[in-house]
């Protein structure tokens, strides 16, 4: 790779790069993709190792401070998340004053943003204690937001952060437990949560992660930052693919069609008809995650006693576009989006949640991005060119 950062200076070129195909804006040491080989590791760790051994917190902590905690870190890590969960009272009145048809992303990047504001006396960036302390509120206060746009839009009571509970524990009860009984918690929903968590933890320079390190660039906080970044993953491109898979199962399955005669719409490219969850711009290959999640989808449902026909026909739409040439001339396998659908769908989550998943996934890695790029002497403000294709200089000639 060459260092292009002053070749307009120099030279006067400019090079154009849509969808920024080409062009690295930073360099990184969290996360590393192998695209053609299919390998994911942060900070080193293939993601098989980690999704198989390890928890979300021991994740996050990893991708922020540059290494797995000790078992003392971790105590202290987990405590200390513990103790910053509750949201300020008044947050009530910003649920309150939403519609209960609100996009749960829309609530949540929302929330954010209005939650900083009982913060202004810690926003400033260049103070490490409060980068410190904003790092510790994200991780406990978004699930916390996240639960609470669930529950706005399923019309019931808010809970309490239970203390005594564990990071995905609390998370689950937030979303699913009422004021009238004890929460039962199912391990098997807890574990593979923990490990969808994980799967989606960091993903380098994808559109929401490039998104947290322009805005931070322009010195703009870590909530706003996120904030935005929770918009730029809302797209069915990117994040809402996980949405958009079960809208376009549940349309495959509702309109009686064949699975062929939707793939063969979809090779025509009719009216724009994509395979949702299929396709990487870097992977080549199959995606990592999409394994992992694939067997998860299987345990999950098969121990929950869950029979859910659009795992089928998941499996039988993957079955088929994986043996046409169209998909293999493309190299277009499913991406971490394509199965999650079916496992939240089976804990519960009403779908317009599923991206709301993504994105208390993906926190670490924005968290840790952010502070990786205000950390970095070379970082200054994200400012791209452009080739402009406008009018030539006119006047409105008015007397
Ligand atoms: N279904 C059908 N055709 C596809 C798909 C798909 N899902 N994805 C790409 N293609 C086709 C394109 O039409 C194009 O075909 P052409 O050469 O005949 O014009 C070719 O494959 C190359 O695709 P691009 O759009 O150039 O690939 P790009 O890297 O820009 O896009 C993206 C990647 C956005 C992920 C794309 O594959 C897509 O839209 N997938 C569906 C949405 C999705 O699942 N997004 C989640 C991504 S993972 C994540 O964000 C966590």
């Amino acid at each position: 790779s060459i260092d292009v950062s002053s070749l307009t200076k120099q030279t006067g070129l400019t090079a154009l790069d849509y969808g920024f195909v080409n062009t690295a804006s930073t360099r990184s040491r969290i996360t590393y993709i192998d695209g053609e080989a299919g390998i994911l590791r942060y900070r080193g760790y293939p993601i098989e190792e980690l999704a198989r051994q390890s928890t979300f917190l021991e994740v996050a902590y990893l991708l922020i401070y540059g290494n797995l905690p000790t078992a003392d870190e971790l105590a202290e890590f987990d405590g200390v998340i513990r103790r910053h969960t509750l949201l300020h009272e008044d947050m009530k009145y910003y649920f309150e004053g939403l519609p209960h048809t609100a996009h749960p992303m829309a609530a949540l990047s929302g929330g954010l943003q209005a939650m900083s504001t009982y913060y202004e006396d810690s926003l400033d960036t260049a103070v490490p204690e409060f980068v410190e302390v904003n790092t510790i509120r994200l991780l406990a206060k978004l699930p916390v937001l996240a639960a609470y746009a669930h529950k706005k839009s399923v019309g019931q009571a808010f809970l309490y952060p239970d203390n005594n509970l564990g990071f995905v524990e609390n998370f689950l009860r937030l979303n699913f437990g009422n004021m009238a009984e004890e929460y039962v918690m199912n391990p098997v929903l807890v574990d593979a949560l923990d490990k969808l968590l994980i799967l989606h933890a960091d993903h380098e320079q994808n559109a929401s992660t490039s998104t947290v390190r322009l805005v931070g660039s322009t010195g703009a906080n870590m909530f706003s930052s996120i904030s935005a970044g929770i918009n730029a993953l809302s797209g069915p491109l990117h994040g809402g693919a996980n949405e958009a898979v079960l809208d376009m199962l549940g349309q495959i399955r509702d309109s009686g069609q064949s699975v062929q005669t939707f793939v063969e719409k979809v090779k025509n490219k009719e009216d724009g008809v994509k395979l949702m969850g299929f396709g990487h711009r870097v992977y080549k290959n199959y995606d990592p995650r999409a394994r992992i999640v694939k067997e998860s989808a299987g345990r999950v449902l098969e121990e929950l006693g869950i029979n859910d026909p659009l795992l089928d026909l998941a499996q039988e739409l993957e079955q088929i576009a994986l043996e046409d040439d169209y998909f293999k001339e493309r190299k277009l396998y499913p991406n971490v989006d394509f199965y999650t659908g079916v496992i939240y769908k089976a804990m519960g989550f009403p779908t317009r949640m599923f991206t709301v998943l993504f994105a208390i996934g993906r926190l670490p890695g924005w968290i840790a991005q952010w502070r990786e790029s205000h950390e970095d002497s070379l970082t200054k403000i994200g400012r791209p060119q452009q080739l402009y294709m406008g009018s030539p200089e006119r006047h409105l000639n008015r007397s």
